[in-house]
């Protein structure tokens, strides 16, 4: 079937390059399925309410049934002269059906129908990407569980601050992960609602139950507006703003990853399996994988402004402009997927230099905090406190020892309130169990968040 588009209005034919430059079947072939599915529910309400003989509804039944095996077996051959997904499937199912396929899109417009479409789409990949994303979830309580003792330097301003446990640290990139999962399944609440009977723009003559295809849809319900089902994209620009941030955190797991895996940090060894190598540089083992998902997060933040730019000066209702919301919205879909993937792949192979971590730990005075928090608790105030530890830790610098090991007469200089016991808190280990709250970095605490998330992961 080759006839153009409602050709009867049309004295000339479309411009070659028009035709193609017009066209989206060659990506929004994507929702085929979803089509499908959408034509089938519209099917069954059109003979409820009589429109259809049942002999009607069986036809597109069996039709549409064929053409999915022929998409499926990759038979089914698209072309541009149908333009779009849409009308590609309905030639299709007239060219096997006859008459009966011509009276499919009784009641509807392509306009309620690529709307529908997409939201059925993005439920469906909007679910699998929450998979993905819990994938990575446990993999995280995993790396944290084995890592919950191990002690690590904490930065700010990328120096050392105080130390943490690397458990601590993952279970961190845990609570993003979190957030970015909540935000997902809010999304949801507005992708799931069904504009299919809005047709046009103005909805139908025909007495359509939109309640009954929302129903076999799954929908949650009828949208409430018909000007505004045909014409809303909110959901996809949300989908993309929760995509951009698991992005960001994605691309900040990332920077972390390739600082540790350098010689001049060393905190960790990323598996050969995902890293490469150098064409020319024969030492070189880089960390392909973060680089390219830190890369990749730009494509989703541009997606992002794309499709609010796309919908921002749209006056309602339909335009043509919203077939540009596609490629936006599928390169998301595919960006997250394949990075959460990779993630949750690696990273229960990526192994703590645990003896690195923890001498880097002792190298940049992170005790200096507890120092100062023990002398509080002799009774000198913080202030004065903090004082007196700069001068010992100028002491250290000088004479290049961390605070553990200058000697108790070099320390009661400082201040004679200060004991034997004064040792036992200036240890690595000292200090993090001693941040034993909710929310601490001690290996207690850690351990009762990764019990606590894996209750959250499992309800
Ligand atoms: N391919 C179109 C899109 O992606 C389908 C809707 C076309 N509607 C129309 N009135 N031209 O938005």
């Amino acid at each position: 079937n080759t006839e153009k588009l409602s050709s009867a209005r049309f004295a000339e034919a479309t411009d070659a390059f028009v035709e193609e430059f017009t066209a989206s079947v060659t990506f929004d072939q994507r929702m085929a399925l979803q089509d499908i599915q959408g034509s089938l529910a519209h099917a069954a309400m059109l003979g409820k309410i009589g429109i259809l003989t049942e002999q009607e509804l069986a036809d597109i039944r069996r039709g549409l049934a064929q053409i999915e095996g022929e998409i499926e077996r990759g038979e089914f051959v698209w072309s541009i002269k149908q333009e779009d997904v849409h009308m590609n499937i309905e030639a299709r199912l007239t060219d096997l059906i006859g008459i009966a396929g011509k009276k499919l899109h009784t009641g509807r417009s392509r306009n309620d129908q690529v709307a529908t479409d997409i939201r059925l789409y993005l439920r469906d990949e909007v679910a699998n990407i929450l998979l993905q994303l819990e994938r990575l979830q446990s993999a995280l309580l995993d790396v944290a569980e084995r890592e919950a003792d191990t002690i690590m330097p904490g930065f700010t301003h990328l120096q050392v601050a105080q130390p943490v446990t690397f458990g601590h640290h993952l279970m961190a990139w845990f609570e993003m992960l979190s957030r970015d999962k909540d935000r997902l399944q809010d999304c949801i609440k507005r992708i799931n609602v069904m504009p299919l009977g809005a047709a046009a723009l103005a909805g139908t003559s025909y007495p359509i139950d939109r309640f009954m295809t929302a129903e076999l849809l799954g929908f949650s319900r009828p949208s409430n507006n018909s000007l505004d089902s045909v014409s809303d994209r909110d959901f996809a620009i949300e989908f993309a703003a929760a995509g951009s941030l698991i992005m960001m955190h994605l691309s900040r797991f990332s920077e972390e990853l390739v600082l540790w895996a350098s010689a001049q940090f060393d905190f960790i060894d990323i598996p050969d399996a995902f890293c490469t190598g150098s064409s020319i540089m024969p030492q070189k083992k880089n960390p392909d994988v973060p680089e390219l998902v830190r890369g990749k997060s730009g494509r989703v933040a541009g997606h992002l402004i794309s499709l609010l730019m796309l919908m921002k000066s749209q006056p309602l209702a339909y335009n043509k402009d919203n077939q540009e919301d596609k490629e936006p919205l599928f390169d998301t879909v595919d960006t997250l997927l394949n990075c959460l993937r990779a993630f949750a792949d690696m990273m229960p192979h990526v192994k703590a230099k645990r003896d690195n971590m923890y001498r880097s730990a002792k190298r940049g005075f992170a005790t200096a905090t507890d120092l100062a928090d023990y002398l509080v608790r002799k009774g000198m105030a913080f202030r004065d406190a903090h004082e007196v530890v700069g001068q010992a830790v100028r002491l250290g610098l000088e004479s290049g020892r961390d605070l553990s090991e200058l000697t108790l007469v070099e320390l009661q200089n400082f201040s004679n309130t200060i004991n034997e016991d004064v040792f036992e808190i200036l240890k690595l280990e000292g200090s993090v169990a001693l941040r034993n709250h909710i929310g601490g970095t001690a290996p207690e605490q850690v351990r009762k968040a990764i019990a606590a998330a894996r209750l959250q992961m499992a309800g």
